[in-house]
């Protein structure tokens, strides 16, 4: 068995794997079991042992075991009793596993005794997911802001293990005297490194936020996909796109927005935009690490929230889904943007299908879908040129032989639908323009320019 080789990227720490041999791992959800609180359903439980086992495919694991560990009152050496502790000592002897995956926060304290104990190294949640967001990062932004929260990660760790250290050697009263820890010194290397991708992370802001001025002169509308991971964004993406890009059964595979304008059923053209896939338990220091990832959704004009509905988890993921894009700013107004898609409709049974289908009736904005199958595309697709609402103005314009860049402002501004050139040198654009583009158009052709028509988008 080959173990795996830590070796330090861009965005973070990745497990590279010599070979075809994969790492193999053990999954292990721990379940917190609070005396006062409603027990978790054992659906539920075996859903988060589910997603954990995705996440941890997603690093090209080899899952040897996956176990359900009830916690109702956490050590805070191991996290787990000694008896769960010895039980899995052995499960991990007898599945050779070489990483245990530890879906729930650990200290480092607890995470260093569990390794000592099983004999195998540890991994714990957000560990996983900074491990995942490494291997996603594809952009700058991306690779930037992982290593970032990476960094943040260790710091913290380091953090918790210097007030460990001091606490035992307190009575000494030699702290904080001249002599520098090597502690202290990796977590001053450690600031200095955040600060300095602070400072890489705004300039790459600010060329995004001029891209994003660049394409606010093209008159599409942005229609912005999220939801939980694995709830389908990037398939529903490819349907709707018609791209064959990005089709895949892991989690994470689009840590970065990925773009593509389409064509609404009256013609109307959006920019499609896919975004990371949010997941449960996020850890607070991530949401803000990746907040940037997310802000094609900020400036959205609508956005399409993908909920799996045939998952057991599928309402908690909504509401996490729904957390995130609050803390993100998306106020109460802006909420009337939300059409919720509740995808994987080819999955449920016939009567959970017919109750999904009266329930939907019942609440406005939202509308079922199989990304897979294509049923009901076409009325999400209706609800959203609905949801756009605005008129479309078509016009006819002239251009003179003499006005060579008229042409090119009119592709920049509006949606160009035909064009046709006359002998004498004059060429005639059919052209469709929102309200305010129309307004300048009319400010820089004049006379040679003749409304044609008025297109309502369609009602929902
Ligand atoms: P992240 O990139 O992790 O955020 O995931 P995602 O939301 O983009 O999910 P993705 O499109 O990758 O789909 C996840 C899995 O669900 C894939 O195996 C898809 O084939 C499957 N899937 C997506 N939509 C449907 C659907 O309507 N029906 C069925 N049966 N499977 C679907």
């Amino acid at each position: 068995m080959k173990t795996p080789k830590k070796q330090k990227t861009g965005g973070g720490v990745n497990f590279q794997i010599e070979g075809p041999t994969l790492t193999r791992a053990i999954v292990l959800h721990v379940e917190r079991r609070d005396r006062r609180a409603p027990v978790t359903s054992d659906r539920a439980s075996e859903a988060r042992l589910a997603e954990a086992v995705g996440l941890a495919e997603a690093i090209d694991l080899q899952i040897a075991a996956r176990i359900i560990a009830p916690v109702s009152a956490p050590r805070p050496s191991t996290l787990l009793g000694s008896g769960k502790v010895a039980e899995i000592a052995e499960q991990v002897k007898e599945a050779e596993a070489e990483l245990v995956v530890v879906n729930a926060q650990l200290s480092p304290i607890q995470q260093r005794n569990l390794e000592k104990e099983w004999g195998a190294k540890v991994l714990d949640r957000t560990g996983l997911i900074l491990e995942i967001f490494g291997r996603r990062a594809s952009t700058r932004e991306g690779t930037l802001q992982v290593e970032l929260a990476h960094l943040e990660y260790q710091k913290s760790r380091l953090v918790r293990s210097w007030t460990h250290l001091e606490r035992q050697r307190g009575g000494f009263g030699f702290l904080g005297g001249p002599g520098e820890s090597q502690l202290e010194a990796d977590r001053r290397l450690i600031q200095e490194r955040i600060t300095r991708i602070e400072g890489q992370l705004q300039s790459v802001v600010k060329t995004r936020a001029l891209h994003r001025k660049g394409r606010a002169r093209v008159p599409y509308p942005v229609v912005a996909l999220v939801g939980y991971t694995n709830a389908g964004k990037s398939t529903l993406f490819n349907r709707l796109s018609g791209a064959s890009v990005l089709a895949k059964d892991l989690l994470f595979a689009t840590l970065d927005p990925t773009m593509r304008v389409i064509s609404l059923p009256h013609g109307r053209k959006i920019i499609l935009s896919d975004t990371v896939g949010f997941i449960s338990d996020l850890p607070t220091s991530l949401i803000a690490a990746f907040r940037a990832t997310l802000e094609e959704v900020l400036t959205a004009d609508v956005i399409l929230h993908v909920r799996d509905v045939a998952h057991a988890d599928t309402e908690a993921q909504s509401q996490d889904v729904s957390r995130v894009l609050n803390e993100l700013g998306i106020d109460e107004v802006r909420r009337g943007q939300i059409i919720e898609v509740w995808n994987k409709l080819d999955l449920l049974p016939p009567e959970e299908r017919a109750a999904r289908e009266a329930q939907a009736m019942r609440k406005p904005g939202c509308v079922l879908v199989s990304a897979v199958t294509g049923e009901g595309v076409s009325p999400l697709l209706e609800m959203v040129e609905g949801r756009l609402g605005a008129e479309d103005l078509i016009y006819e314009v002239f251009l003179d032989p003499a006005d060579g860049q008229g042409q090119a402002w009119l592709h920049d501004r509006g949606e160009v639908l035909s064009r046709r050139s006359y002998q004498d040198g004059r060429t005639r654009l059919k052209v469709r323009l929102t309200e305010d583009k129309a307004g300048q158009a009319q400010a820089r052709f004049g006379r040679n320019m003749k409304l044609l028509a008025v297109k309502k988008a369609a009602a929902e």
